[in-house]
């Protein structure tokens, strides 16, 4: 199903996780193999592996490797032992709510095949590892079929960070319209944003997007503004790693800015949010956990000092677009406006 022009970030492999190092592209294409929960935990937390939905399924494959081993025999001792390993796991980043989605998805398929023995249970946790990544591609491709009908050919499109097939099993979720679009013979026009400090959008989505033959021109964020006043973009669409109840998304940083700048311009801003990533659990997007990462990704961009030593840093690596500037949030189950976002899991 997935086209040929597109890059597997994540693949299980002959009983190995093997991840696309996303830190050294687009220079080098590196294949990382991972075989223990704390491996994958240091790839999450390094960004080798990145975006909400590549996240959540990193870290059920490491739950299934964390817990391959184990030599307990009953129920009671593996159900510790798995819910330690995800404690774990969970740790590795707090915003993305994909992640924490995955883990408990797996502990839910143990708990409902409680009767099994220990090893049926541990073929569990990787057969339900395998269904969501399985599934991820199909969820893409179809929020990539609703966003088409919000798009029209010869629009242009600007995106924010990698909501890409490098953070997802195929298509991306934001970018799945520009795929599907290329496979229709529509010409679409795709501004990416550089996205710093990481540049996601520089590194990952501009360079996904080129190998898929798919018209991208790379801008610094900084641009954003000035592109959307020469009336170059008709449509704004991103990602997200969690969707609060009341409709507040939470992307990569900048994202927010991106939307201001849209509702200024009165251009569409627009949401692509697998169901893995809406988080009813949280009211407001002022309860979303907001990563801080470490000042070198700012002070140390690419590996250069380009900062005075000791200078005081702030780094938060996600923000919060509030639901006003939101046109509308699509998801496998639909199109939504963001304050009606609970209907989507209905
Ligand atoms: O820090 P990252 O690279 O994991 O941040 C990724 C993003 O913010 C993406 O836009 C988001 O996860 C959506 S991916 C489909």
């Amino acid at each position: 199903m997935t086209t040929s022009t597109q890059t597997t970030p994540v693949k299980w492999e002959d009983d190995v996780l093997v991840l696309l190092d996303q830190t050294r592209l687009p220079v080098e294409t590196i294949y990382l193999q991972l075989t223990t929960a704390e491996q994958v935990w240091g790839s999450i937390r390094r960004l080798e592996v990145r975006g909400a939905p590549a996240i959540g399924m990193a870290a059920a494959y490491g739950l299934y490797l964390g817990i391959r081993g184990s030599e307990v025999q009953t129920y009671e001792q593996f159900w510790q032992e798995l819910n330690s390993q995800a404690d774990y796991l969970g740790t590795s980043r707090p915003t993305a709510v994909n992640l924490f989605w995955a883990l408990d998805r797996i502990k839910a398929r143990v708990q409902q095949n409680s009767a099994l023995p220990v090893d049926e249970l541990k073929k569990a946790v990787l057969d339900e590892a395998l269904a969501i990544q399985k599934e991820d591609a199909e969820v893409c491709r179809t929020i990539g079929e609703h966003l088409l009908t919000l798009l029209q050919d010869g629009m242009g499109v600007l995106t924010h960070c990698n909501p890409g097939a490098l953070a997802t099993a195929a298509y991306g979720t934001a970018t799945a319209p520009f795929y599907l679009a290329k496979e229709r013979g529509w010409d679409l026009k795709v501004y990416a944003d550089e996205t710093r400090p990481v540049l996601q959008g520089a590194r990952l989505t501009a360079y996904e997007l080129q190998q898929a033959g798919i018209d991208v021109t790379l801008i610094c964020d900084n641009m954003a503004a000035m592109v959307m006043s020469q009336g170059k973009v008709q449509a704004v669409v991103v990602g997200t790693d969690r969707v609060a109840a009341n409709g507040d998304v939470a992307n990569k940083i900048g994202t927010y800015g991106v939307a201001v700048l849209a509702k200024a311009h009165g251009i569409p801003f627009y949401v692509a949010a697998p169901l893995s990533s809406v988080d009813l659990a949280t009211a407001t997007g002022a309860e979303i956990p907001i990563e801080e990462r470490p000042a070198e990704e700012i002070t140390h961009g690419l590996g250069k000092q380009v900062a005075p030593d000791d200078i005081k840093v702030y780094n938060p690596a996600f923000d919060v677009t509030p639901a006003q500037y939101i046109t509308a949030i699509v998801t496998e189950t639909g199109i939504f406006k963001p304050e009606e976002i609970a209907k989507s899991k209905q």
